[in-house]
């Protein structure tokens, strides 16, 4: 039997995500990310920020119509128009969320909004107070809140929580914060603030120190039960927690950290492919779980002992997180059949109509390239799309 709690991932790929410089998506590539998120099996996709633009505010309503099977949160501020676009985008939702956020330290306050603590604490109730007029399920963020006074936090939590927000988000909005203090902060707003109530305390970590993945999953360990991220950690600045590390993570080190997820993780790798197609690039190589790298072996010491036994210096299979096998090398010698059954294991349908361009595009650049990694297939599927040469940034021979 299966003991382990269940933590929920809440994907922000497609709003916080979008966020990061160059990351924009269009409404169909937004709509081709929702649906394999959906597969990977996430609870909640974030699917925009409605009252922010007219594509936004129609990707959400176009997610919200198709995914019917997680819940689709919008997000917005605490101004009753937003909140009113928010709920519009999310007419006919099966699981709809309204997300609202106002930050709580003091810095922001007085910098940024302009406003006293009673008067975002009135902001806040208020905010939620009219999301419920629209929907059962309403987050509340407390922008900043690694930074807040945690006096004024948990009253401010309290505050949303008596209007009906069910479940409480903890953002480390800068990246700020350490696993032991994040922790701690965890803790502190279940104990002052959810005291009983069903609650659920979410994190949301950004990774300015390269803490996030750590700083959510000590949240995790602290009580959080939802963890907001996106594939391949894009977003703002430095980012977000990697969606692919967390899972990885709670799969490999069950002894530490024994929460189950949703995710079936042997989608990761084709969903993290599909992102870095939509962005226009990929992973670093040495990226955790999805770079190139992630699960080669260069040393002399280190090959020996892989091809004895892979446990030597390997913690997880690649084909664990879809990683496929690299048994066939595709270079310009390799046939269409070859390169159609690599597009295949990375998640691609490739019609027979198309595969003979992109065969063509593949030999041009198997003459430039000694190896060709799966982000180039992936750059040549997108370039083929747009009928540019355009290459993935960052990949060379
Ligand atoms: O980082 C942040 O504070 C956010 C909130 C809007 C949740 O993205
Ligand atoms: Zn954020």
């Amino acid at each position: 039997m299966d003991t382990r709690e269940r933590v929920h991932i809440f994907d922000t790929t497609l709003r916080d995500g979008e966020q990061a410089p160059g990351c924009s998506m269009h409404l169909d590539e937004k709509l081709r990310l929702a649906r394999k998120l959906e597969r990977l099996g996430v609870d909640v996709i974030e699917a925009g920020f409605p009252i922010a633009s007219d594509g936004d505010f129609d990707a959400v309503a176009a997610v919200a119509h198709e995914c019917r099977s997680v819940t689709v949160a919008a997000l917005c501020r605490t101004s009753e128009g937003d909140i009113v676009r928010a709920a519009e985008a999310l007419e006919g939702a099966a699981h709809p969320r309204i997300h609202t956020f106002i930050a709580t330290s003091d810095i922001h306050l007085e910098f940024k909004l302009g406003k006293t603590r009673p008067e975002v604490l009135d902001a806040a109730r208020r905010a939620v107070r009219i999301a419920r007029r629209y929907v059962d399920e309403v987050e509340f963020s407390a922008e900043d809140a690694t930074r807040s006074d945690v006096g004024f936090l948990c009253d401010v939590f309290d505050a949303v929580a008596e209007e009906g927000a069910t479940i409480l988000n903890v953002p480390d909005t800068v990246g700020y914060t350490t696993p032991g203090e994040y922790g701690e902060l965890i803790r502190t707003v279940i104990d002052r603030v959810v005291a009983g109530r069903p609650i659920q305390v979410s994190a949301h970590c950004h990774n300015d120190l390269g803490l996030a993945v750590a700083n959510s999953l000590a949240a995790a360990s602290a009580g959080a039960r939802q963890i907001e991220c996106t594939i391949n950690g894009i977003g703002e600045r430095a980012g977000n927690a990697a969606l692919e590390e967390i899972v990885a993570a709670m799969q490999v080190r069950r002894d530490r950290l024994p929460f189950a997820t949703g995710i079936d993780a042997t989608q990761l790798y084709a969903a993290s492919c599909l992102v870095a197609e939509v962005v226009g690039f990929g992973v670093q190589p040495n990226k955790a779980i999805v770079g190139r790298n992630a699960f080669a072996h260069e040393a002399g010491i280190h090959q020996h002992g892989v091809l004895k036994n892979p446990l030597c210096y390997e913690i997880l299979t690649p084909e664990s997180v879809g990683v496929p096998s690299n048994a066939i090398v595709l270079g310009k010698h390799s046939g269409r059949h070859a390169l159609a059954l690599r597009y295949a294991e990375l998640g691609y349908t490739v019609a027979s109509t198309d595969l003979d361009r992109i065969y063509h595009r593949f030999t041009a650049l198997a003459d430039r390239k000694k190896r060709i990694f799966d982000q180039d297939l992936i750059s040549l599927i997108a370039a083929d799309r747009d009928g540019s040469s355009r290459a993935l940034v960052g990949i060379r021979a």
